[in-house]
């Protein structure tokens, strides 16, 4: 169906691209092909963003798009949004998800089978609803008949200087495969080498606001950046807090001063500077609020890719997928195929 030396995949729920970048800078690095075969995404400044940058306008809405029209593909990649987990959490089963963004992509996972898939999303997915909604998706992915695991990856681990905590959830078709999760690398980038040097006046905060943040925190002589929580409380790091779509515009700011300019926040998510801006700043803003981190995509993938057999690994003993999600075939499971064909 595919071939050897060439990945084809789905970015689903695509944004402005971050796993396109990751799964582009994983495959150059290993000498292997990747084909994007479709990618969606509603909002329309992310589709303007990803055809700026890749020369293809991704679809639109998801719940439009037929299964069986998906070309085949090797990998699905999806960062799908957080907002079903309240619906996902109060439902029973598999078959109460439907209705669900997450359910989209189960749908294409049941019609197209690839072999593998990676999924990103918020940390918070673990403890919703005391780890319910969690089980949920990974039973529904599990019933589906992929074994599955998940980790919690901090893109601080990754060289970026940003806190962000991400869980990944990764499956493949063969429910005997081990994934060996990345363990990161130690050196992290200087938030010196993220910081444009000359920025313009209109990203400075009001002299009221640029007051309040000196009278709770004292200056450093090296850069940081304060991050003001939903308390109020202000603390300054050497490294930024996650980025979020829906923050305040003072959330974070540069030695307490001013806010990050697109070019920053972009690059603390690991995009090159090659990388084109096309849209205003509320929307770049928001995008990379709700991006991923490259590096730690890059390096999920990476594992990917070994553990799938397109690049030989070492020998790593150890490596268990978590037990009780291994994979159960979708044909033997009626709770699926009910939900499937109704
Ligand atoms: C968490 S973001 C993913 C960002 C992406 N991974 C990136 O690196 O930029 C979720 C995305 O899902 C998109 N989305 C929400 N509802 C959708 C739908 N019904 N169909 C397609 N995309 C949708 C949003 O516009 C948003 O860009």
């Amino acid at each position: 169906m595919l071939s050897a030396n060439g990945i084809r995949y789905v970015d689903l729920f695509c944004g402005i691209g971050g796993f396109r970048l990751a799964i582009g800078q994983a495959t150059r690095e290993l000498g292997l092909d990747a084909t994007c075969a479709l990618s969606c995404d509603i909002d329309e400044s992310c589709q303007d963003a990803y055809e700026a940058n890749f020369g293809e306008r991704p679809l639109g809405d998801i719940r439009a798009i037929v299964a069986d029209d998906v070309p085949d593909h090797n990998l699905l990649l999806a960062g799908f949004p957080c907002q079903p987990f309240s619906i996902i959490g109060s439902m029973l089963g598999f078959e109460d998800t439907r209705g669900t963004l997450f359910f989209e992509i189960c749908r294409i996972l049941e019609r197209k089978k690839p072999e593998a898939f990676v999924l990103e999303n918020v940390k918070l997915l673990v403890g919703h609803k005391k780890g319910r909604t969690l089980k949920k998706i990974l039973h529904s992915l599990a019933h589906l008949g992929y074994a599955v695991d998940f980790k919690v990856l901090n893109s601080l681990d990754f060289g970026l200087p940003q806190k962000r905590e991400r869980i990944f959830i990764v499956g493949f078709r063969a429910p005997s495969r081990a994934l060996f999760w990345p363990q990161g690398v130690s050196k992290m980038t200087p938030l010196e080498e993220i910081l444009e040097k000359r920025v313009a006046k209109k990203y400075y905060a009001s002299d009221r606001i640029i007051k309040s943040r000196l009278a709770a925190h004292k200056k450093r002589s090296y850069a940081t950046i304060w991050h003001e929580n939903k308390a109020g409380h202000i603390s300054a790091y050497p490294y930024s807090c996650a980025l979020r779509a829906g923050a305040s515009y003072n959330y974070l700011l540069v030695n307490g001063e001013r806010r990050l300019t697109p070019r920053e926040m972009l690059r603390l998510q690991g995009f090159p500077d090659t990388y084109k801006i096309v849209c205003n700043y509320s929307q770049t803003r928001k995008q990379a609020g709700n991006s991923v981190s490259v590096p730690v995509v890059s390096a999920v993938l990476r594992s990917v890719l070994e553990t799938l057999g397109y690049i030989s690994g070492q020998e790593k003993p150890g490596a268990t997928m978590t037990e009780q999600y291994a994979g159960t075939a979708s044909e033997n499971c009626p709770e699926v195929q009910a939900a499937l064909s109704s």
